[in-house]
């Protein structure tokens, strides 16, 4: 059976003995055998793990097989347009669903990150469950990887993805049986897929996506108009960071309304020790992080002030959380209004650069980005209306998680 492996049992590989040729054999065998004579349904997102999983299902099932592709309101810049050209160049036969107003709909009033991934999760299925049926496609494949369902189980975090593991049963809930052949893989080896596959480069070697897309980095409820901000803030830091060499393994930005309160005493002396001049506060919101093998969902700590190396900065989230085992990670503010560089009185929202370096994304460490390189993104990222402040993160993971929800 396909879906019942567990991490290092009989089914688990490494990437020192894994072979993509074998590994796309034996799962296009599956895939036939599974779907029979039916129909299947696949839901890509043009991120890595999707499209790789709609190639080697097309390959399995030819015209069988349709392809749906959501516009959830969540994408970035051009990015429905583009997705959609290299979906369609790969021989994939296609459908765009645009269903912006039903996430935002639903996602209304909700603050909580739990609680607007669970949503998401619903009304995605809820679609997908609708548009299954109408093109008689009994059997949906997605392409889940390992590090979705052992965070999910663990309870990390609800990834969108992950239903069967939870024990949600899809035949009875949303009228299909799931096929996930990709469960048994981490990243890494997907990509390998993709490339003997023969994906586009644009797909394979991309930096990851998350399924729920802007809204786990819209900080607390989703607006429209701190959409707005978070999506251009996006494509400026992408443009900025992507040029770097080695890449960070991920870059992105994040944004939460610019609400702030005050710190312990402890916690201020702890960051003035590590931070001559520095100052601490707190966002008035919370963010996901990781304590031990649990998910945690705490403060962030917003330093600014003073002077230091970025690597000592990156060694303040440790002495903040030692003082406040409330805090899951820190900023460090590069500047804003406070700072004599920001606009107008209607800023109001606080973006937070993100970039790590990772293997596996397990765990992490901030990237290392050049400060005169973040002092020339926090400028440009000043100029979007409605931004007030600029932070780069100097969280690792574990405590802080990659994704802010
Ligand atoms: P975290 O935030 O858990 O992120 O440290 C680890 C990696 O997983 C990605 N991520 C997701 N990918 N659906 C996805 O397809 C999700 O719900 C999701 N949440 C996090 C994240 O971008 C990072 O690469």
């Amino acid at each position: 059976m396909l879906k019942s492996i567990s991490p290092g049992g009989a089914n688990s590989i490494t990437s020192i003995n894994f072979n993509p040729s074998a590994f796309v054999e034996e799962k296009v065998r599956q895939i036939r055998e599974y779907v029979g004579g039916s129909k299947a349904a696949i839901a890509t997102s043009g991120g890595v793990d999707s499209t790789t999983c709609a190639v080697l299902a097309h390959k399995a099932l030819g015209g069988r097989l349709i392809c749906f592709f959501m516009d959830t309101g969540f994408m970035r810049e051009g990015e429905v347009e583009e997705v959609s050209e290299v979906l369609r160049s790969l021989g994939l036969p296609l459908r765009v669903l645009y269903v912006r107003d039903r996430f935002m709909e639903a996602l209304r009033g909700k603050r909580d990150a739990e609680e607007k991934r669970i949503t998401f999760r619903e009304t995605f299925y809820r679609v997908l469950s609708e548009e299954a049926k109408r093109e008689g496609c009994d059997v949906l494949i997605q392409g889940t990887i390992a590090p979705d369902w052992i965070e999910t189980s663990g309870g990390i975090k609800t990834q969108h993805n992950v239903l069967e593991q939870l024990g949600l049963n899809t035949v009875e809930r949303y009228g299909f049986r799931l096929l996930e052949p990709l469960l048994e893989l981490y990243k890494d080896q997907v990509r390998e897929v993709a490339r003997y596959l023969g994906v586009r480069l644009e797909a394979s070697e991309r930096q990851p996506f998350p399924g729920p897309g802007l809204m786990v980095r819209c900080i607390g409820e989703v607006k429209e108009e701190k959409l707005k901000v978070l999506r251009a803030a996006t494509s400026v830091v992408e443009r900025a960071l992507g040029g770097l060499r080695p890449p960070p393994n991920q870059y992105f930005a994040a944004v939460v309304e610019d609400e702030r309160s005050d710190a312990s005493q402890a916690v201020e002396r702890a960051v003035w020790e590590a931070l001559p001049g520095g100052k601490v506060q707190y966002f008035n919101c919370r963010a996901t992080g990781v304590k031990g093998d649990n998910r945690a969902y705490g403060k962030i700590a917003v330093v600014s002030g003073g002077k230091a190396d970025i690597e000592e900065l990156f060694k303040i989230p440790e002495r903040i959380i030692h003082e406040d085992g409330d805090v899951v990670r820190a900023v460090y503010e590069l500047g804003g209004e406070g700072s004599g560089m920001g606009g107008g009185s209607v800023n109001r929202y606080a973006v937070l650069v993100r970039a790590v370096e990772t293997r596996d994304f397990m765990t992490a460490k901030p990237y290392h980005v050049p400060m005169e390189l973040l002092e020339r993104l926090c400028r440009d990222l000043l100029e979007i209306k409605g931004v007030s402040s600029v932070c780069y993160d100097i969280t690792s993971k574990p405590p802080a998680t990659v994704e802010y929800e």
